[in-house]
């Protein structure tokens, strides 16, 4: 089972609380946080791309750095990790983020990839004159279909002459190409999402589901093998999870409790407005999950509370699930987080028992 971390490239990262711990972005913190990752064995750290902060007292979200300068600089200083940086596919053109990708694969050879960003949340390319007008909830998939489409023919070939309804290439050329096809990943949670993904990607993330309920995602998974039966590719499924752990469950279960009761309401009600904009948004769709009051202080997203025997025993739990190649982790505060990780947790999980060998 591979391991991940989504690093903190926002403030205060997935936590919409005042009783949080509350912190702002910076280069160090996040290449601090992912040579800790490459310390304890994780296989990859991803950051998102997030153009638009949410408000509220917390300023959630509002300071966030951009993801292709900060994983370039990361991959200059790590050795190992495989680092993802994510691409708002409204605003970098692919030949743009295909060269970009060539350049960070020159720094970190093989160790790139990126994850496709179709959008959900209006407001963050409205305020840049970039949102294409509600049809793009429908049309997005096609749009990511065709942005892919062009950066894989420039890896591979160094050419794309591409025609499609949203780009023209006119012998578009590359060069250098990358040493390895860059890595594709996507984390679009609709039946079209999934069924993007099955095509074009190599890893699809699922979000968790629960608190302390780790095979609850095995629905979600379930839903990207049907989609890529479709296809026959192979296309791992990572499971996002939140990590709150402490010497007892109870001191968890407290941290836990405190941070929902600080939960920041401005920011959460700028959160919904978005999601509720997506006017085709699905059952299991981003929009519908984040947003749903349950968990919303952070997003939603499975979470597993206790202590760092209970969250090691947790974890495991997901490593037979059919379909499921790594699961991709955030926590409360990242550098206690990790390290408590690295030197708590993970040497307690049969699942990465190779890494605490090596
Ligand atoms: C692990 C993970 C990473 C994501 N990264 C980003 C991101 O960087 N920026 C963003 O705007 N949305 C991000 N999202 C949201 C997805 O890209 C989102 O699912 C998609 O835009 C909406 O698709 P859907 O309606 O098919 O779920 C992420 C979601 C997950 C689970």
């Amino acid at each position: 089972m591979d391991l991940g971390v989504f690093i903190p490239i926002a403030n205060n990262g997935w936590l919409i609380s005042k009783a949080s711990p509350q912190y702002n972005t910076s280069y160090a913190l996040n290449r601090d946080v992912t040579l800790l990752a490459e310390k304890y064995g994780f296989e990859f750290a991803l950051s998102m791309v997030k153009l638009r902060g949410f408000g509220g007292e917390t300023e959630f979200w509002d300071h966030c750095l951009e993801s292709f300068t900060l994983m370039a600089a990361i991959a200059a200083v790590t050795q190992r990790i495989k680092l993802y940086a994510s691409s708002a596919v409204l605003t970098l053109p692919p030949a743009i983020a295909a060269r970009m990708a060539s350049t960070i694969d020159s720094i970190a050879p093989g160790r790139f990839g990126i994850n496709i960003v179709s959008g959900w949340a209006e407001a963050e390319y409205a305020q840049m004159g970039l949102w294409p007008g509600k049809e793009h909830y429908e049309r997005r998939y096609q749009y990511s279909t065709e942005y892919v489409t062009i950066m894989k023919q420039l890896w591979e070939t160094g050419t794309s002459d591409l025609k499609g309804d949203y780009f023209q290439m006119a012998d578009c050329k590359l060069s250098p190409r990358p040493s390895v096809m860059p890595t594709i990943v996507s984390a679009g949670q609709s039946d079209v999402g999934m069924a993007f993904a099955a095509e074009h990607a190599d890893y699809s993330f699922c979000l968790g589901e629960g608190v302390n309920t780790p095979t609850k995602c095995s629905a979600t998974i379930g839903r990207l093998l049907s989609a890529v039966a479709k296809t026959g590719r192979k296309v791992g499924a990572y499971a996002l999870f939140m990590v709150i752990a402490d010497e007892t469950d109870e001191a968890a279960q407290a941290k836990w409790e405190a941070y929902k009761a600080g939960k920041d309401l401005a920011a959460l009600s700028w959160l919904g407005d978005q999601a509720a904009a997506d006017d085709r948004a699905t059952a299991g769709s981003t929009a519908q999950s984040i947003s749903n009051p349950a968990s919303a202080v952070n997003f939603n997203m499975g979470t597993i509370v206790g202590s760092y025997a209970s969250v090691a025993r947790m974890l495991d739990q997901l490593e037979p699930l059919e379909g499921l190649a790594g699961v991709m982790l955030t926590f409360d505060d990242f550098i206690v987080g990790m390290e408590n990780f690295g030197q708590r947790i993970q040497p307690l999980m049969a699942s990465r028992g190779h890494v605490a060998a090596a």
